[in-house]
Protein backbone atom coordinates (compact mmCIF):
# COMPACT_ATOMS: atom_id res chain seq x y z
CA UNK A 1 0.00 0.00 0.00
CA UNK A 2 1.15 4.30 -0.49
CA UNK A 3 2.05 6.06 1.83
CA UNK A 4 -1.30 7.89 0.94
CA UNK A 5 -3.52 4.88 1.51
CA UNK A 6 -1.89 4.14 5.26
CA UNK A 7 -1.99 8.43 5.75
CA UNK A 8 -6.17 7.59 4.62
CA UNK A 9 -6.63 5.29 7.30
CA UNK A 10 -5.33 6.64 10.10
CA UNK A 11 -7.52 9.04 12.14
CA UNK A 12 -7.83 12.19 10.12
CA UNK A 13 -6.94 14.21 13.06
CA UNK A 14 -3.81 13.27 13.46
CA UNK A 15 -2.54 13.14 10.20
CA UNK A 16 -1.22 16.65 10.41
CA UNK A 17 -0.44 16.52 14.22
CA UNK A 18 2.50 17.97 15.13
CA UNK A 19 4.04 16.26 18.20
CA UNK A 20 5.68 17.69 20.68
CA UNK A 21 9.27 19.23 20.35
CA UNK A 22 11.95 17.95 23.36
CA UNK A 23 14.75 19.09 23.45
CA UNK A 24 18.05 17.28 21.71
CA UNK A 25 20.38 14.62 24.22
CA UNK A 26 23.69 15.53 25.50
CA UNK A 27 25.43 12.53 23.37
CA UNK A 28 24.08 14.51 20.09
CA UNK A 29 24.90 18.21 20.65
CA UNK A 30 28.45 16.45 21.67
CA UNK A 31 29.05 14.99 18.83
CA UNK A 32 27.80 18.17 17.15
CA UNK A 33 29.87 20.39 18.66
CA UNK A 34 32.98 18.52 18.91
CA UNK A 35 33.20 18.22 22.70
CA UNK A 36 33.31 15.76 25.09
CA UNK A 37 29.59 14.64 26.35
CA UNK A 38 30.46 15.07 30.29
CA UNK A 39 31.76 18.79 29.62
CA UNK A 40 28.08 19.97 27.94
CA UNK A 41 26.29 21.28 30.26
CA UNK A 42 22.58 20.87 30.45
CA UNK A 43 20.20 23.65 31.43
CA UNK A 44 17.54 22.86 28.92
CA UNK A 45 15.14 20.32 29.93
CA UNK A 46 14.52 21.59 33.94
CA UNK A 47 16.87 18.63 35.37
CA UNK A 48 18.02 18.40 38.31
CA UNK A 49 22.04 18.86 38.11
CA UNK A 50 23.12 16.67 41.09
CA UNK A 51 21.55 14.10 40.14
CA UNK A 52 19.51 11.23 42.15
CA UNK A 53 20.56 10.25 45.88
CA UNK A 54 23.15 7.79 46.07
CA UNK A 55 20.50 5.42 47.51
CA UNK A 56 18.86 4.72 44.41
CA UNK A 57 21.93 3.88 42.63
CA UNK A 58 23.15 1.64 45.47
CA UNK A 59 19.39 -0.38 45.58
CA UNK A 60 18.89 -0.62 42.07
CA UNK A 61 22.84 -2.04 41.27
CA UNK A 62 21.88 -4.90 43.95
CA UNK A 63 18.04 -5.16 43.52
CA UNK A 64 16.75 -8.65 42.51
CA UNK A 65 13.43 -9.03 40.79
CA UNK A 66 13.59 -7.32 38.07
CA UNK A 67 11.72 -9.72 36.28
CA UNK A 68 8.62 -9.78 38.35
CA UNK A 69 6.38 -7.79 37.18
CA UNK A 70 4.97 -4.30 39.18
CA UNK A 71 2.29 -4.18 40.92
CA UNK A 72 -0.46 -3.14 39.54
CA UNK A 73 -2.34 -1.68 42.18
CA UNK A 74 0.67 0.17 43.25
CA UNK A 75 -0.53 -0.27 46.82
CA UNK A 76 3.03 0.31 48.38
CA UNK A 77 4.01 2.58 46.42
CA UNK A 78 1.07 4.76 46.94
CA UNK A 79 1.64 4.03 50.53
CA UNK A 80 4.96 6.03 50.15
CA UNK A 81 3.29 8.60 48.63
CA UNK A 82 0.30 8.73 51.51
CA UNK A 83 3.67 9.46 53.54
CA UNK A 84 5.04 12.14 51.59
CA UNK A 85 2.26 14.38 50.64
CA UNK A 86 0.28 13.99 53.52
CA UNK A 87 -2.74 12.63 51.62
CA UNK A 88 -4.14 9.14 52.12
CA UNK A 89 -3.57 6.63 49.28
CA UNK A 90 -6.96 5.80 47.92
CA UNK A 91 -6.26 9.60 46.85
CA UNK A 92 -3.36 9.07 44.78
CA UNK A 93 -2.31 7.16 41.13
CA UNK A 94 1.39 7.12 40.56
CA UNK A 95 2.20 6.91 36.64
CA UNK A 96 5.63 7.12 34.17
CA UNK A 97 6.18 10.53 34.26
CA UNK A 98 3.34 12.96 34.73
CA UNK A 99 3.32 13.56 31.29
CA UNK A 100 1.57 10.27 31.30
CA UNK A 101 -0.85 11.40 33.40
CA UNK A 102 -2.09 14.42 31.71
CA UNK A 103 -2.73 12.14 28.64
CA UNK A 104 -4.73 9.59 30.99
CA UNK A 105 -6.93 12.55 32.85
CA UNK A 106 -7.81 14.19 29.69
CA UNK A 107 -9.03 10.78 28.44
CA UNK A 108 -11.00 10.16 31.12
CA UNK A 109 -12.60 13.45 31.13
CA UNK A 110 -12.33 14.49 27.23
CA UNK A 111 -14.30 12.83 24.14
CA UNK A 112 -14.18 14.27 20.37
CA UNK A 113 -14.81 17.45 20.29
CA UNK A 114 -15.07 18.58 23.69
CA UNK A 115 -13.07 21.72 25.04
CA UNK A 116 -10.20 21.95 27.45
CA UNK A 117 -9.35 25.44 28.79
CA UNK A 118 -5.24 26.25 28.80
CA UNK A 119 -4.10 29.38 29.84
CA UNK A 120 -1.16 30.14 27.00
CA UNK A 121 1.89 30.20 26.88
CA UNK A 122 1.98 27.13 28.88
CA UNK A 123 3.83 23.11 28.97
CA UNK A 124 2.83 22.00 25.69
CA UNK A 125 1.81 18.54 26.70
CA UNK A 126 -1.47 20.03 27.44
CA UNK A 127 -2.12 20.61 24.08
CA UNK A 128 -0.50 17.48 22.79
CA UNK A 129 -2.55 15.36 24.96
CA UNK A 130 -5.60 17.31 24.35
CA UNK A 131 -4.89 16.99 20.48
CA UNK A 132 -4.93 12.91 21.33
CA UNK A 133 -7.91 12.76 22.89
CA UNK A 134 -9.92 14.61 19.63
CA UNK A 135 -10.42 17.33 21.78
CA UNK A 136 -10.49 21.34 21.63
CA UNK A 137 -8.11 23.13 22.96
CA UNK A 138 -9.35 26.58 24.22
CA UNK A 139 -6.63 28.94 24.42
CA UNK A 140 -6.63 31.56 27.14
CA UNK A 141 -3.86 34.23 26.91
CA UNK A 142 -2.16 35.26 30.23
CA UNK A 143 -0.96 38.93 30.69
CA UNK A 144 2.27 40.68 29.94
CA UNK A 145 3.42 39.23 33.19
CA UNK A 146 1.79 35.79 32.33
CA UNK A 147 -0.33 35.53 35.04
CA UNK A 148 -3.37 33.72 34.13
CA UNK A 149 -6.48 36.28 33.44
CA UNK A 150 -9.25 34.51 35.84
CA UNK A 151 -12.18 36.30 34.41
CA UNK A 152 -11.16 35.47 30.93
CA UNK A 153 -11.24 31.75 31.76
CA UNK A 154 -14.44 31.80 33.75
CA UNK A 155 -15.61 33.82 30.15
CA UNK A 156 -14.53 31.38 28.20
CA UNK A 157 -16.34 27.99 30.09
CA UNK A 158 -19.34 26.95 27.97
CA UNK A 159 -21.51 23.62 27.46
CA UNK A 160 -18.28 21.40 25.87
CA UNK A 161 -15.75 22.54 28.59
CA UNK A 162 -14.36 19.29 30.41
CA UNK A 163 -11.16 20.55 31.98
CA UNK A 164 -9.29 23.51 32.67
CA UNK A 165 -5.52 22.70 33.02
CA UNK A 166 -2.79 24.88 34.80
CA UNK A 167 0.53 24.68 35.59
CA UNK A 168 1.42 26.19 38.79
CA UNK A 169 4.28 27.71 38.65
CA UNK A 170 4.00 27.49 34.61
CA UNK A 171 7.01 26.15 32.32
CA UNK A 172 8.08 28.13 30.72
CA UNK A 173 7.42 31.37 32.24
CA UNK A 174 7.58 30.21 36.60
CA UNK A 175 4.92 32.28 37.18
CA UNK A 176 2.61 31.49 40.08
CA UNK A 177 -0.99 31.02 40.16
CA UNK A 178 -2.58 32.25 43.67
CA UNK A 179 -4.58 29.59 45.37
CA UNK A 180 -7.37 32.20 45.31
CA UNK A 181 -7.43 32.11 41.92
CA UNK A 182 -7.21 28.11 41.46
CA UNK A 183 -10.95 28.15 44.27
CA UNK A 184 -12.39 30.48 41.74
CA UNK A 185 -12.02 28.49 39.14
CA UNK A 186 -12.60 25.32 40.81
CA UNK A 187 -15.82 27.05 42.40
CA UNK A 188 -16.84 27.01 38.90
CA UNK A 189 -17.37 23.20 38.95
CA UNK A 190 -15.31 22.31 35.84
CA UNK A 191 -12.86 19.80 36.58
CA UNK A 192 -9.51 22.03 37.37
CA UNK A 193 -6.19 20.22 36.87
CA UNK A 194 -3.29 21.75 38.74
CA UNK A 195 0.55 20.56 37.37
CA UNK A 196 2.84 20.88 40.26
CA UNK A 197 5.32 19.81 38.55
CA UNK A 198 7.62 22.31 40.26
CA UNK A 199 6.15 22.47 43.58
CA UNK A 200 9.01 21.29 45.55
CA UNK A 201 10.57 24.69 44.86
CA UNK A 202 8.08 27.02 44.84
CA UNK A 203 6.47 25.66 48.26
CA UNK A 204 2.96 26.40 47.26
CA UNK A 205 0.42 23.91 47.26
CA UNK A 206 -3.58 23.23 46.49
CA UNK A 207 -3.04 19.66 47.70
CA UNK A 208 -4.68 20.02 50.96
CA UNK A 209 -7.89 21.24 49.04
CA UNK A 210 -8.50 18.15 46.94
CA UNK A 211 -10.11 16.12 49.93
CA UNK A 212 -12.62 19.15 49.86
CA UNK A 213 -13.56 19.22 46.28
CA UNK A 214 -14.96 16.56 44.25
CA UNK A 215 -13.45 18.05 40.95
CA UNK A 216 -9.96 19.48 41.63
CA UNK A 217 -6.84 17.05 40.91
CA UNK A 218 -3.06 17.78 41.46
CA UNK A 219 0.14 16.54 39.45
CA UNK A 220 3.43 15.82 40.37
CA UNK A 221 6.42 14.39 39.68
CA UNK A 222 9.55 13.05 40.96
CA UNK A 223 12.01 14.17 37.93
CA UNK A 224 12.67 17.48 39.01
CA UNK A 225 13.31 18.00 43.00
CA UNK A 226 14.37 14.00 43.31
CA UNK A 227 16.65 13.91 40.15
CA UNK A 228 14.78 10.81 38.19
CA UNK A 229 13.44 12.51 35.44
CA UNK A 230 15.14 9.51 33.52
CA UNK A 231 12.90 6.97 35.52
CA UNK A 232 9.94 8.10 34.45
CA UNK A 233 8.07 8.57 37.49
CA UNK A 234 5.08 11.38 38.21
CA UNK A 235 1.84 11.01 40.42
CA UNK A 236 -1.23 12.72 41.04
CA UNK A 237 -3.53 12.81 43.57
CA UNK A 238 -7.46 13.03 43.39
CA UNK A 239 -10.73 13.07 44.85
CA UNK A 240 -11.09 9.19 45.31
CA UNK A 241 -13.78 8.53 42.63
CA UNK A 242 -11.58 10.12 39.95
CA UNK A 243 -8.78 8.22 41.56
CA UNK A 244 -10.41 5.05 41.36
CA UNK A 245 -11.54 5.57 37.28
CA UNK A 246 -7.68 6.39 37.03
CA UNK A 247 -6.36 3.02 38.09
CA UNK A 248 -9.18 1.41 35.65
CA UNK A 249 -7.95 2.79 32.74
CA UNK A 250 -4.06 3.25 33.20
CA UNK A 251 -1.92 0.47 31.46
CA UNK A 252 -1.34 -2.17 34.11
CA UNK A 253 2.19 -2.35 34.77
CA UNK A 254 3.31 1.44 33.42
CA UNK A 255 4.85 2.27 36.62
CA UNK A 256 8.18 0.21 36.26
CA UNK A 257 10.06 -1.77 39.18
CA UNK A 258 13.23 0.19 38.87
CA UNK A 259 11.00 3.92 39.36
CA UNK A 260 9.28 2.20 42.43
CA UNK A 261 12.81 1.69 44.12
CA UNK A 262 13.74 4.93 43.36
CA UNK A 263 10.84 6.35 44.99
CA UNK A 264 11.34 4.30 48.33
CA UNK A 265 14.99 5.10 48.69
CA UNK A 266 14.83 8.96 47.43
CA UNK A 267 11.93 9.30 50.08
CA UNK A 268 14.21 7.59 52.77
CA UNK A 269 17.02 10.57 52.10
CA UNK A 270 14.79 12.96 51.75
CA UNK A 271 17.01 15.20 53.90
CA UNK A 272 19.57 15.17 51.48
CA UNK A 273 17.32 15.57 48.24
CA UNK A 274 15.80 18.58 50.37
CA UNK A 275 19.10 20.22 50.64
CA UNK A 276 19.73 20.36 46.97
CA UNK A 277 16.32 21.67 46.70
CA UNK A 278 17.20 24.66 48.58
CA UNK A 279 20.75 24.78 47.17
CA UNK A 280 18.98 25.08 43.57
CA UNK A 281 16.51 28.02 45.26
CA UNK A 282 19.31 29.82 46.54
CA UNK A 283 21.16 29.50 42.75
CA UNK A 284 17.92 30.09 41.09
CA UNK A 285 18.12 33.67 43.18
CA UNK A 286 21.89 33.72 41.94
CA UNK A 287 21.47 33.43 38.72
CA UNK A 288 18.68 36.10 38.53
CA UNK A 289 20.58 38.61 39.93
CA UNK A 290 23.29 37.97 37.53
CA UNK A 291 20.64 37.96 34.24
CA UNK A 292 19.42 41.09 35.22
CA UNK A 293 22.96 43.01 35.51
CA UNK A 294 22.72 42.16 31.26
CA UNK A 295 20.94 45.20 30.04
CA UNK A 296 19.65 42.85 26.84
CA UNK A 297 18.27 40.22 28.87
CA UNK A 298 14.65 40.62 30.95
CA UNK A 299 14.56 37.60 33.05
CA UNK A 300 11.30 37.11 35.02
CA UNK A 301 11.09 36.15 38.67
CA UNK A 302 10.81 32.38 39.07
CA UNK A 303 9.12 30.10 41.37
CA UNK A 304 10.37 26.76 39.56
CA UNK A 305 13.85 25.61 38.80
CA UNK A 306 14.09 27.68 35.87
CA UNK A 307 14.05 31.28 34.11
CA UNK A 308 12.34 32.54 31.81
CA UNK A 309 13.69 36.11 30.05
CA UNK A 310 12.68 37.90 27.30
CA UNK A 311 15.60 39.01 25.03
CA UNK A 312 15.68 42.84 24.56
CA UNK A 313 18.25 42.98 22.12
CA UNK A 314 19.35 40.29 19.74
CA UNK A 315 17.77 37.24 18.50
CA UNK A 316 17.13 34.04 20.96
CA UNK A 317 17.91 31.65 18.82
CA UNK A 318 21.43 32.61 17.64
CA UNK A 319 21.98 32.95 21.68
CA UNK A 320 21.11 29.64 21.98
CA UNK A 321 22.98 28.59 18.99
CA UNK A 322 26.29 30.70 20.01
CA UNK A 323 25.83 28.99 23.84
CA UNK A 324 25.02 25.51 22.16
CA UNK A 325 28.67 25.78 20.10
CA UNK A 326 29.98 26.57 23.64
CA UNK A 327 28.64 23.13 24.92
CA UNK A 328 25.82 25.23 27.07
CA UNK A 329 22.05 23.89 25.93
CA UNK A 330 19.32 26.28 26.90
CA UNK A 331 16.03 26.55 25.48
CA UNK A 332 14.51 29.31 23.14
CA UNK A 333 11.10 30.48 21.83
CA UNK A 334 9.90 32.58 19.11
CA UNK A 335 6.37 31.89 18.66
CA UNK A 336 3.63 34.42 18.62
CA UNK A 337 2.40 34.12 22.45
CA UNK A 338 6.34 33.71 23.26
CA UNK A 339 7.93 35.87 21.36
CA UNK A 340 12.04 35.82 21.13
CA UNK A 341 12.59 34.37 24.62
CA UNK A 342 15.19 31.89 26.27
CA UNK A 343 14.66 29.45 29.32
CA UNK A 344 17.72 28.78 31.00
CA UNK A 345 17.29 26.11 33.78
CA UNK A 346 18.83 26.30 37.07
CA UNK A 347 22.44 24.30 37.63
CA UNK A 348 25.19 23.97 39.78
CA UNK A 349 27.31 27.78 40.82
CA UNK A 350 29.77 26.13 38.58
CA UNK A 351 27.29 26.22 35.55
CA UNK A 352 25.76 29.79 36.42
CA UNK A 353 29.46 30.84 36.25
CA UNK A 354 30.03 29.29 32.75
CA UNK A 355 26.58 30.58 31.35
CA UNK A 356 27.32 33.88 32.57
CA UNK A 357 30.79 33.78 31.11
CA UNK A 358 29.87 32.86 27.22
CA UNK A 359 26.74 35.43 27.96
CA UNK A 360 28.85 38.15 28.57
CA UNK A 361 31.30 36.99 25.75
CA UNK A 362 27.79 36.95 23.36
CA UNK A 363 26.58 40.15 24.66
CA UNK A 364 29.89 41.60 23.75
CA UNK A 365 29.51 40.73 19.93
C1 LIG B 1 4.53 21.80 33.97
C2 LIG B 1 5.09 20.44 33.72
N1 LIG B 1 4.32 19.37 33.93
C3 LIG B 1 4.76 18.13 33.73
C4 LIG B 1 6.07 17.90 33.30
C5 LIG B 1 6.47 16.50 32.99
O1 LIG B 1 7.14 15.90 34.01
P1 LIG B 1 7.43 14.35 33.99
O2 LIG B 1 8.88 14.21 33.80
O3 LIG B 1 6.97 13.87 35.34
O4 LIG B 1 6.63 13.72 32.91
C6 LIG B 1 6.91 18.98 33.07
C7 LIG B 1 8.27 18.74 32.58
O5 LIG B 1 8.97 19.57 32.09
C8 LIG B 1 6.40 20.28 33.28
O6 LIG B 1 7.16 21.36 33.03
Amino acid sequence: MSEEGIAKLIRSDLVAFGGYTPGKSPETVAEKVKLPVEGIIKLDANENPYGCSPRVKQALGSYLYFNIYPDAEQTELRKLLQGYTGVGAEHIVASSGSDQLIDLVLRLFVAPGDEVINCVPTFDMFRFSTALCNGKLVEVPRDENYFIDVAAVKKAIGKKTKMIVLANPNNPTATPISRQDILELVDTGVPVMADEAYVEFSGETVTPLVSQYKNLMVLRTFSKWAGLAGLRIGYGIFPPQIAGYLLRIKNPYSVNIAAYVAVRESLKDIDYLRDRVRAIVAERERLFGELKKLKWLKPFPSQANFIFCHVLNGKASQIQQELERRGILVRYFDLPLLKNSLRISVGKPEHTDALMKALKEIGEK
